[in-house]
């Protein structure tokens, strides 16, 4: 398994492979149709790709076997005046789950962030998402602030 950064070439190159990973993992996190989450990946691949190329983004794919099997996409900003890397998107595709791909990505990340001289790092997770949320807090987070929503 190899983590690298992902260029703007390789987004386009493996564009199969990053939908199918946006697609198990907002399936997974909303509550919405195939054709909302088929809109949401294309906004979301079209911004990955733009943020690369300005070099806003973050992008570490972790490969196996040659294939592209784990993405994270993330980006540097500033809350209160505290820098922090935030997590837009982090997701393994489905049969190389628990083989320790996501935790790569993550320390990956968390060595950038120190090279970079940010300590922090945040991410939101989907409250129904279970194994993502345990899976974080087995790496240390913590929960900052809650989102709250009322159906009216
Ligand atoms: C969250 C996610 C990225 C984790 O990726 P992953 O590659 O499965 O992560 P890892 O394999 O490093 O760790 C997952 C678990 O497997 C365990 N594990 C790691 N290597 C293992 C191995 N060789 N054998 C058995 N278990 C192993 C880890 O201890 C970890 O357990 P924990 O979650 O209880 O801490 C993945 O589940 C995913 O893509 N989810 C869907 C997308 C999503 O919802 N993303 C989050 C949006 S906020």
């Amino acid at each position: 398994m190899k983590i690298c950064e992902l260029t703007y070439e390789d987004l386009v190159q493996n564009r199969t492979e990053i939908y199918q990973l946006f697609r198990e993992s907002y399936s997974e996190n909303f509550d919405a149709n195939d054709l909302e989450i088929t809109l949401l990946i294309k906004q979301r691949y079209q911004n990955l790709l733009e943020f690369v190329r300005d070099g806003s983004a973050i992008c570490l794919g972790a490969c196996a076997n040659g294939k592209l099997c784990g993405i994270l996409w993330a980006y540097e900003r500033k809350l209160m005046g505290e820098r922090r890397i935030h997590i837009t998107d982090i997701a393994v595709c489905k049969p190389c789950r628990k083989s320790g791909l996501g935790s790569s990505l993550i320390e990956k990340l968390k060595q950038i962030s120190r090279e970079r001289g940010v300590s922090l790092i945040d991410l939101l997770v989907t409250q129904t998402n279970k194994n993502s949320i345990e899976f974080y807090f087995n790496k240390g987070f913590i929960t900052e602030r809650l989102q709250m929503v009322l159906k009216i």
